[in-house]
């Protein structure tokens, strides 16, 4: 047990799927996995543990933005040995050719700052996806037929943003995509030699302000957890 997951000592698998949201991750491991158990519930940030085609996974919770995500990638990592790590979430598109349902691979998140900015006083640390991973979650879409894009996003600290200039020089030099998590999971990933990779679809559009209905977002987020299942095993 840690502080802020109950799980026991061998509960949690290697590879750990993360959705922001703990009702989403016991939606995947009911939908997803044979044989999900409850391996944590501290504040209600639910952890399922079962397996997919054979393969151990867990599905945990993140909760939403950097600071809730690093507790647990930090806690999942260095007390339950978890070496793989798969975000899978919603974004809002910052580019004209990136529309609702698409998939967003990450390569690298910029940010302001993350939890781990003051590990490195002055140097901007730059975050990005395990390669292995990043690859074979393009194989998987692309063999699925999902419209895709890999590149950069950003991780904000901030949804209800004032700074429009800020996401308007992110536009300019490519950001597809903006979320809340990545450039954190990247760094304490890095930092603990374990992979990391994540897979969001769009759900929201910034320019055109069009948002997927409920349906259409269990649809595409079934989409991506296929994408992020085949990209682990
Ligand atoms: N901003 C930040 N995070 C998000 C958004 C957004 O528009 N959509 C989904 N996650």
């Amino acid at each position: 047990m840690t502080i802020h997951i109950g799980a026991k000592p061998g509960d949690i698998a290697e590879t750990v799927l993360m959705p922001g949201d703990p009702k989403r991750a016991k939606w995947v491991a009911q939908t997803f996995l044979d044989n999900p158990v409850l391996v944590n519930d501290v504040r209600g940030m639910l952890g399922f543990t079962g397996t997919w085609n054979g393969n151990r996974v867990t599905i945990h919770g993140s909760g939403m933005g950097m600071p809730s995500l690093s507790i647990y990638a930090n806690e999942l990592i260095r007390d339950y040995g978890a070496k793989t790590l798969i975000r899978i979430g919603s974004c809002g598109s910052m580019q004209s050719h990136v529309g609702l349902r698409d998939v967003i691979l990450a390569q690298t998140a910029s940010s302001v700052g993350t939890p781990s900015s003051s590990l490195f006083r002055e140097m901007n640390f730059a975050p990005c996806a395990d390669w292995a991973l990043l690859s074979k979650a393009a194989q998987a879409a692309d063999s699925s037929g999902t419209r895709y894009h890999v590149g950069g996003i950003y991780s904000s600290d901030t949804f209800y943003d004032e700074r429009s200039d800020l996401t308007e020089q992110l536009t300019r030099h490519g950001t597809l995509a903006v979320e809340m998590e990545t450039a954190e999971l990247y760094t304490v990933a890095a930092r603990h030699n374990a992979r990391a990779l994540t897979v969001l679809t769009v759900s929201d559009h910034l320019i055109t302000g069009e948002e997927l209905d409920s349906y259409a977002r269990e649809q595409s987020f079934a989409d991506m957890v296929e994408i992020a299942l085949r990209a682990a095993f």
